[in-house]
């Protein structure tokens, strides 16, 4: 696709005074009438928002169930449009988002990549977004820009017509809804013995470029007697923000390069891939770091309940023949992302009373 023009820049009074401050003092922005409005850090969701998504997400797949159940989900928000930014590839989070959408009755349209925008005109960023509120109800993206999320909600909340913004994943930053699928899979993984509050959790792979292992970090400060364990190969640690945000916290965690020696002792293994396309050249990165990969012969190592994750895509590092043990998890986990997002969005529109009501 040809294009046209380089990207118009645009400079917002106030954004660079507003992104410099903490994101507790950011938080407040992204909040309307004493619920949340845009969906842009981990750090908005509290454990009573958690525990009340959850079984929110529960209640919509118990109604989903059974024919009359789903037509009453489907009636809840006809009159409501989304559109779905999405100008980095995704499987899971664009499906999820847009069966979601379906769910509830919403339409969605859709944009995948800024060569069939007008972006290839040279149109902002900025004034794509506010192109979406002129159109629809909500807007979910997905974006290489770290940030971007956040800057399009403030931009958007300057103007007369906002709509809310739900971060879908920006850059190696955040990506607050796989956080959300993560808890809402933990949580029912270990329904049966007391939830994720004093679990060990081990987060295995590129921790450094992985928005997933970010977001959800962030999250463990809502639970109690939780433990982290972060094992990867030097080049790809955690970062120090997190790391501090943990400690900061008294959340305990370690780090280590000896994956096999954390094995016995960790209630779940958060798997993550090795993010190549963040990298200067991405099909340089052959490495895949086997020692960071989990193999049919670790099965006997880890415990019994051990609940095996992966936000997926994924390429190496579970082998394919650990998907029919029972503590592979990913597959549910994927599927709990449908669900949490339907919730997430009932929770955005103010329909989640009606849904509850429906089961009490
Ligand atoms: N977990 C996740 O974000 O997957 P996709 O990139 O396929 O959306």
């Amino acid at each position: 696709m040809e294009k046209f023009a380089e990207q118009t820049l645009q400079e917002f009074e106030g954004w660079e005074e507003f992104f410099n401050k903490p994101v507790d003092e950011k938080v407040q922005n992204f909040v309307r009438h004493n619920r949340i409005y845009d969906i842009i850090y981990a750090q908005q969701f509290d454990r009573s928002f958690l525990d009340y998504l959850c079984s929110l997400a529960d209640s919509i797949r118990l109604l989903a169930k059974t024919k009359v159940g789903q037509s009453k989900l489907r009636h809840l928000l006809p009159h409501k449009r989304a559109m779905l930014y999405f100008v980095q590839p995704s499987t899971r989070t664009f499906l999820s988002f847009q069966n979601a959408c379906h769910i509830l009755g919403l339409t969605t349209s859709e944009i995948r990549g800024t060569s069939t925008s007008s972006e290839v005109k040279g149109e902002s960023p900025e004034d794509t977004i506010r192109t979406f509120a002129s159109y629809v109800d909500l807007i979910i993206s997905r974006h290489p820009e770290a940030g971007f999320a956040e800057k399009t909600a403030w931009v958007l909340n300057q103007t007369e017509h906002p709509v809310p913004v739900l971060n879908g994943g920006s850059g190696p930053d955040q990506h607050p809804t796989q956080a959300l699928l993560d808890i809402y899979t933990l949580e029912r993984e270990f329904r049966t013995i007391g939830g994720l509050d004093g679990k060990k959790i081990a987060m295995v792979g590129d921790l450094k470029r992985g928005r997933t292992v970010r977001s959800l970090s962030y999250l463990m400060k809502n639970y109690q007697d939780v433990e982290v364990v972060y094992v990867a190969p030097e080049v790809f640690k955690m970062k120090d923000d997190i790391k501090e945000f943990l400690s900061k916290h008294d959340i305990p965690f370690k780090e280590t390069e000896d994956f096999e020696s954390i094995m016995p002792e960790v209630d779940a293994i958060y798997m993550t891939r090795i993010q190549n396309e963040y990298g200067s050249d991405p099909t340089s990165e052959a490495e895949t770091y086997p020692q960071f990969h989990l193999k049919t012969s670790h099965l006997s190592m880890i415990q019994t309940h051990c609940a095996i994750l992966h936000p997926l895509p994924r390429r190496y590092e579970i082998d394919i023949r650990i998907d029919k043990d029972p503590r592979a998890a990913y597959w549910r986990q994927e599927r709990c992302g449908m669900w949490i997002r339907a919730a997430l969005i009932s929770y955005i529109f103010g329909v989640d009373g009606e849904i509850m009501n429906e089961l009490s």
